[in-house]
């Protein structure tokens, strides 16, 4: 018997090694050393033996399961190496190849020119004042000094909501009448920029949608001649030291007097080109003395208080700038134009 157990401890050994997989070495440890393995077949024989023989026999038995038992740990870490082994042998990663590279947004040319008025004008020491796109008819035209049948009413074709007096705003210029109520009596000095709408005929000149920077200095003594030193300090900044300004007397309702601004044409200098149609100046905000109509309404008494206002159109300004010559290419969403700036 104790024979037959050492061919069988030998044998196990031998099929142990050939064991080349997790599967074959728990089928192995089933067959041998498991509940119906054939170690435990033979040692159940220990009944056929002679007391005598007994005790070496079972010695021997216990021998062989803790020798074949380290057998098998071993063999199973060998294994377990083997296979993370080939698992790495399998996945590797060529980490010289090149990657992929990934494409960089760039910032809307809007949202560019928006920054760059921003910052000239936070260096003057206007600060930035928000207010809303969907205002009320009151605050977009009465307020400031347009009535119900104003003929100036025709010069901002509106878009307006299923609710009656709620509209988009077709200028910042309302956002003036918020800033003021908010402020009186304090001095301001703001600009108002924002989206606004206008229900009109989309060409290369006009669209539904562009922003403005509406702009908004009040205080006492305030004169024409801050007007019109600040905005050239302004247009200097935007396009140039040297550039020359213009300004020419307009009617607005909100302002008087109104003037409008032009900077010499910034693509032929002044000389005439198409842009400018010929006449060497370009037109780029409306601007004028706060009216007392609008200081009243904004809470300010216009005996003690005077202001200037402005407004400029940043696609317009960016139209100039870079010689962009169709306004619907803004809002077009094309990448081709989009990536150029
Ligand atoms: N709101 C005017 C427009 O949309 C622009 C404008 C003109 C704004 C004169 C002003 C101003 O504040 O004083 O055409």
């Amino acid at each position: 018997m104790i024979e037959q157990l050492d061919q069988l401890y030998q044998d196990a050994l031998t099929t142990l090694e050939t064991a080349a997989s997790t599967a074959v070495l728990e089928a192995w440890y089933r067959d041998t050393l498991g509940r119906k393995g054939s170690v435990q077949l033979l040692t159940r024989q220990v009944g056929g033996l002679s007391p005598e023989e007994r005790p070496a026999f079972g010695k021997r038995v216990n021998e062989v399961k803790e020798a074949l038992q380290q057998a098998y740990d071993g063999r199973a870490e060998h294994l377990k190496l083997a296979e993370i082994e080939a698992a790495i042998a399998r996945d590797t990663l060529d980490v010289t190849l090149p990657g992929r590279s990934t494409t960089h947004g760039n910032l809307h040319v809007a949202t560019k020119t928006l920054r760059e008025i921003y910052k000239i004008w936070a260096d003057m020491g206007f600060q930035v004042f928000r207010s809303r796109d969907v205002e009320t008819d009151e605050y977009n035209f009465e307020l400031l000094n347009i009535p119900q049948h104003h003929p100036a009413r025709d010069m901002w074709d509106t878009f307006h909501t299923l609710t009656p007096g709620v509209i988009l705003r077709t200028h910042t210029s309302p956002g003036q009448i918020h800033a003021m109520r908010t402020y009186a009596p304090e001095a301001i000095r703001v600009i108002l920029p924002g989206m606004c709408y206008r229900y009109e005929q989309i060409t290369a000149r006009s669209e539904i949608q562009f922003h403005q920077v509406e702009g908004l200095a009040v205080g006492k003594n305030i004169t024409f001649a801050d007007l019109k030193g600040t905005l050239t300090s302004f247009a200097r900044r935007m396009f140039g030291e040297q550039r020359k300004v213009r300004f020419r007397a307009n009617y607005f309702p909100f302002t008087e007097p109104s003037a409008e601004m032009d900077v010499e044409c910034i693509l032929c200098n002044g000389n005439g080109c198409n842009v400018c149609k010929h006449s060497g100046w370009l037109e780029i905000l409306g601007c004028g003395m706060v009216h007392p109509n609008v200081f009243r309404n904004g809470g300010y008494d216009p005996e003690e208080y005077s202001g200037y206002a402005f407004g400029m159109g940043p696609e317009r300004i960016a139209m100039l700038k870079y010689g962009i010559e169709d306004i619907r290419y803004f809002w077009g969403n094309d990448l081709r134009f989009l990536e150029q700036f």
